[in-house]
């Protein structure tokens, strides 16, 4: 079958990571790129081989069926609004919008017009976090009972080069990290039916130490430390801590608590890792993540990390759905979900009360087993 054509709106840092993907796959291909800088557009384009064209030609192509947005958060609503008044689907980085109200209604246009939408993150689809997912799912860990989720570094401006946009609404460590870690919470426990929590900024100001903007400052508008606790619906409950305002610390990415034993989840900001479980109190075991796609590493981080970042294959679910006809697994209801839920933890901590979760969630299919891309079959 010829490979889903695509155009990428949005050509800054993260924008290589889907060039990359899309060159690897026999699924999607890229045709054009488009910026409002069009010299960033430019840039891509002759990087990957591709065309750089406006936004406004990207979007009246009729060969492109799926918009790829990958602009700052704020622009997420305005231009995946605009790629479905032009009748394309689209997928796009997380969040799905700076905040639920905004969100609503892209999901609801699309809806109207029949069209999908796709959200990040995708890393829940990861061969460790499948992994976790299928141990949880055959009682490995008996009944999920509590957990802890946690990211605490301090925060973007030493290494992203533009990183103004993540001190702005829909930035800040919840909504910037939260997506990774409440969606694969999502993935293994089902959907959030209440937040509590507590929130506050160490400070109105952070200074740029990455080049090319070193020395200039940053009005931070959001939470920049969040404690919280998520309320499953399968009665679970969570404590979640995110901070941007930690210099160093010991504690692990993610850990669930069940009836018969503890899972060890790797970081869900990447793909793969080392999920362990315990029976009741004995020895840490390995779970095999062989069996499962998207998990081997494929990249050195900036700290010389050897990670997997198999960032892409939402999408390419997503356009192996579309031809299918059937549901896609990372969607713009899962992120509908998962925004309400972010937003919940600065709404608790400003009003002093639980937030209850409205939009209903499922949890996404699981991947089969396999590997590569027979598995989006
Ligand atoms: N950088 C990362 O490592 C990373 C990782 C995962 C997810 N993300 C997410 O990806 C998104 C983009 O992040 P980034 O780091 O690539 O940001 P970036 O600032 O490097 O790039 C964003 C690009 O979008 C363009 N843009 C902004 N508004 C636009 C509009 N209205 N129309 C067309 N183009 C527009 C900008 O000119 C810029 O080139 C964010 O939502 C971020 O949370 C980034």
């Amino acid at each position: 079958m010829a490979p889903t054509t695509i155009g990428i709106i949005g050509c800054g840092s993260i924008s290589d990571a889907y060039l990359r993907g899309a060159a690897r796959s026999r699924l999607v291909q890229v045709k054009s790129v488009a910026d409002i800088r069009a010299e960033a557009a430019k840039e891509k384009a002759a990087e990957h081989m591709v065309q750089a064209v406006p936004v406004d030609a990207l979007l009246a192509d009729p060969d492109i069926e799926i918009v790829v947005n990958l602009t700052i958060p704020a622009a997420h609503a305005p231009v995946s609004l605009r790629a479905i008044e032009a009748g394309k689907h689209v997928y796009l980085e997380k969040p799905l919008a700076t905040r639920f109200a905004e969100a609503k209604p892209v999901m609801l246009e699309a809806a109207a017009k029949g069209l999908r939408v796709g959200c990040a993150p995708d890393t829940f689809l990861g061969g460790a976090h499948q992994a976790c997912r299928y141990a949880i799912d055959v009682g490995a860990i008996g009944v999920p009972i509590a957990g802890a989720a946690t990211v605490l570094s301090h925060g973007m401006e030493h290494w992203h080069p533009n990183p103004a946009f993540y001190y702005q609404h829909g930035g800040g460590p919840i909504h910037d990290m939260g997506p990774y870690y409440v969606t694969q919470l999502v993935n293994l426990l089902g959907p959030v039916s209440r937040v509590t929590a507590q929130a506050s900024t160490a400070s109105r100001l952070r200074a740029i130490t990455s080049e090319p903007l070193a020395g200039q400052t940053i009005a931070v508008e959001v939470p920049t430390t969040v404690n919280g606790v998520l309320s499953f619906a399968n009665g679970a409950n969570v404590s979640l801590s995110h901070s941007w305002d930690v210099w160093k610390h010991s504690r692990l990415p993610l850990e669930i608590y069940g009836s018969e034993g503890s899972m060890l989840a790797p970081d869900p900001n990447f793909f793969g890792g080392e999920p362990k479980v315990t029976q009741r109190d004995g020895d840490w075991t390995l779970l095999n993540i062989g069996a499962h796609p998207y998990g081997e590493p494929n990249r050195v981080t900036r700290t010389g990390a050897h990670v997997a970042d198999h960032r892409i294959i939402g999408l390419l679910d997503m356009a192996a759905a579309i031809r299918s006809g059937r549901p896609h697994r990372v969607s713009g209801a899962l992120a509908l979900h998962v925004l309400e839920v972010l937003d919940a933890f600065e709404r608790s901590s400003l009003e002093g009360r639980h937030i209850v979760i409205e939009t209903p969630c499922e949890r996404p299919e699981k991947l089969p087993l396999g590997s590569g891309e027979e598995v989006f079959a």
